[in-house]
């Protein structure tokens, strides 16, 4: 399993703070955003690592996360994490964020992050279980209209999917985490950009909905996406918290 994680946008909601930084390398208490999601795909188990950005911040990503040697755990017998780094031109979606790392993927399954996102779950046994189709990381948002959104039966199965809809059916947000099998990249092929111009990660989402692949996995502990200076300063304060219940 190889994991991408997407740390483009113009963070317009952060500004003044994103007029000349990306919000990936702003600060959550003590680390820069995108650090939670390397230590969240090291934590799983996965070594090999593309961050792909715009144009302008590449080169602080490199400064900031060079080959990705220092995120290496001193307690497990891990000799080497690899980060590349892929270049999207234009913000025209996640999905064709994604499909930037095609040849990387190679033959091998995905996980895609948003870079924005912080998850407290460990995402380990997902990771671990996930043999094919698409895992996506369901959580309850009181602002369901901001976000993709799932409806799920009673089974526990999910039956819609909707991207940022006028009238939510659930309050059950399709988080930025998800697991793919190979199959990803044909599919983003076959979607066409939606109203705004964008490749929607929901459209591909939806494809797996429609094959009957689509699995579902409700988040248990906190989940931030930082995009917006509340919820940029709820997670900061959140892990100060943390920190000193730890010590
Ligand atoms: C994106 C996705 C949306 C998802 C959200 C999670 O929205 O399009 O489906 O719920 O990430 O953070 P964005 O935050 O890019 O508007």
């Amino acid at each position: 399993m190889k994991a991408v994680i997407l740390a483009g946008g113009s963070g317009t909601r952060l500004h003044p703070l994103t007029l000349v930084t990306n919000k990936h390398l702003l600060p959550v208490f003590n680390k820069p955003v995108i650090y939670y999601a390397i230590e969240k795909l090291v934590d799983a188990g996965i070594t090999k690592i593309m961050v792909v950005t715009s144009p302008h911040h590449i080169d602080a990503f490199v400064k900031l996360l060079g080959s990705g040697q220092h995120f290496v755990p001193k307690t497990t017998n891990a000799k080497q994490i690899q980060i590349v780094y892929g270049i999207q031109n234009e913000p025209n979606g996640i999905a064709y964020g994604l499909f930037i790392a095609e040849d990387y993927i190679g033959d091998d399954n995905c996980v895609l992050f948003l870079g924005d996102n912080i998850f407290m779950d460990d995402i380990a046994p997902a990771v671990k279980k996930f043999k094919k189709g698409a895992t996506v990381f369901l959580k309850k948002v009181p602002d369901p209209k901001r976000f993709g959104i799932a409806e799920m039966n009673k089974k526990g199965k999910i039956i819609s999917l909707e991207e940022k809809p006028a009238t939510p059916k659930s309050n059950l947000a399709v988080t930025g985490l998800y697991i793919y099998d190979n199959t990803v990249f044909d599919k983003v092929r076959k979607i066409p950009p939606s109203a705004r111009g964008e490749y929607e990660i929901t459209s591909v989402n939806s494809l797996y909905l429609e094959e009957g692949t689509l699995r579902p996995q409700v988040l248990k502990k906190e989940w931030f996406d930082i995009g917006n200076i509340e919820s940029l300063h709820k997670a900061s304060l959140f892990m100060k918290k943390r920190s000193h219940n730890d010590k």
